[in-house]
C-alpha cells in the first residue's frame, strides 16, 4: 500500500488495499455550507450516472467513510462531488479543508437507485432535489443517455438561500454550452429552482409548489401523470417522504433496480 498526504498535511497514514486513493484536482466553495471538489478517476472505476460511493480521508488509522453521490457523468475522466460542510462533522469537518494535491479515499464499489435503469420508459423526467441532493442529478444531466431516453428533463432544486442555487445554475449553463451535450439537451433540459428563506423569482418548498400547482403552471406542463412522467427524488428524509407522498397521490409508484417503476428515491447524504 501507498502513503498519502492528509488534509492537515501533518501526518500520513497507510492506505488500505480495498480503496482507491485519488488526488484532488479542484476545490470550489460556493457558500459557508456547500462546496464541490474534483478528483482523478481510477481507470478501473466504472459506475452508472446517479450512483454513489463511499468517500474518506487518509487522516486516521480508521478512516471515516460517508456516502457521496458521484456528481460527474460516467464518461468524465475525473470524478466530481458536491458536499455540505457540517460543523464538527466526522468527515466534512476535514473534507471541507481539502486542497489541490490532497488524497481522497474511495471504496471501490458504487451503488444506488437513482439510475435510469430503475425507471420505466417515459416522456418527461423530473429530477427533484433539495440542497446537496442535486449531486446525483448533476451526473445525470451530463449523461447523453438521459436525452436519448426522455423528451424533457426537468431539474428541480430548492435551497434555503439563493447562493446555494449557484452550483446547479452553473451546471445547467455548462450543459447548454457543451459542444455535444448542448445539442442533445437543447429544448429538453429545463432548470426550475427555488429558494425558501430569501427573496427569489421562485419561492417555496417543492411540496408546496406541487400542492398549489405552481410548479406545473410555471413550467407550462400538465400535473404529474404516471403514463408519461418519471421522477427521481433526492433530499433529506423529510423531503423524500413528503415529495414521495405527492407523487403517489398522482399515481406514480416507487421502483428499484430490480423492479423498475415510475419514480425512485435516495437520501442526500450528510456527514
Ligand atoms: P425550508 O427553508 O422551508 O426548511 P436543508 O438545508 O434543511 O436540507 O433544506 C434544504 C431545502 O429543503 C430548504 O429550502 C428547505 O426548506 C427544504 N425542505 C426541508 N424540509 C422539506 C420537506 N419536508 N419537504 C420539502 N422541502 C423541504
Amino acid at each position: 500500500s501507498t502513503v498519502a498526504t492528509s488534509a492537515e498535511g501533518a501526518q500520513a497514514f497507510p492506505i488500505p488495499d480495498n480503496v482507491f486513493a485519488e488526488t484532488v484536482t479542484e476545490v470550489r466553495h460556493y457558500t459557508d455550507r456547500l462546496f464541490r471538489f474534483r478528483t482523478t478517476r481510477p481507470a478501473s472505476f466504472r459506475f452508472r450516472s446517479g450512483e454513489f460511493v463511499m468517500i474518506g480521508l487518509p487522516n486516521a488509522e480508521r478512516p471515516v467513510f460517508r456516502a457521496y453521490s458521484v456528481a460527474s457523468p460516467a464518461w468524465d475522466d475525473e470524478l466530481e462531488f458536491f458536499s455540505i460542510k457540517v460543523p464538527g462533522g466526522p468527515l466534512t469537518e476535514y473534507l471541507q479543508k481539502v486542497k489541490i494535491g490532497d488524497t481522497i479515499l474511495m471504496r471501490k464499489k458504487p451503488t444506488g437507485t437513482l439510475v435510469i435503469d430503475a425507471l420505466l420508459p417515459g416522456k418527461r423526467l423530473y429530477l427533484l432535489s433539495t440542497g446537496t441532493g442535486v449531486a446525483p442529478f448533476a451526473s445525470l444531466i451530463r449523461d447523453p443517455d438521459v436525452y436519448e431516453k426522455f423528451d424533457e428533463v426537468i431539474l428541480v432544486q430548492t435551497c434555503r438561500e439563493v447562493a446555494e442555487l449557484a452550483y446547479a445554475r452553473e451546471l445547467y449553463d455548462e450543459v447548454a454550452n457543451h459542444e455535444f451535450l448542448g445539442e442533445l439537451a437543447a429544448g429538453k433540459l429545463r432548470l426550475y429552482d427555488s429558494a425558501t428563506r430569501e427573496p427569489y423569482p421562485r419561492q417555496g418548498r417543492i411540496t408546496d409548489l406541487i400542492d398549489s400547482g405552481k410548479l406545473f403552471s410555471d413550467l407550462g406542463v400538465p400535473p404529474f401523470d404516471p403514463a408519461t412522467d418519471r421522477a427521481m427524488i433526492c433530499g433529506s428524509m423529510a423531503m423524500i417522504k413528503d415529495t414521495k407522498d405527492r407523487l403517489e397521490h398522482f399515481g406514480l409508484v416507487e421502483g428499484a433496480n430490480n423492479a423498475p417503476n415510475t419514480f425512485v428515491v435516495e437520501r442526500a447524504f450528510v456527514g
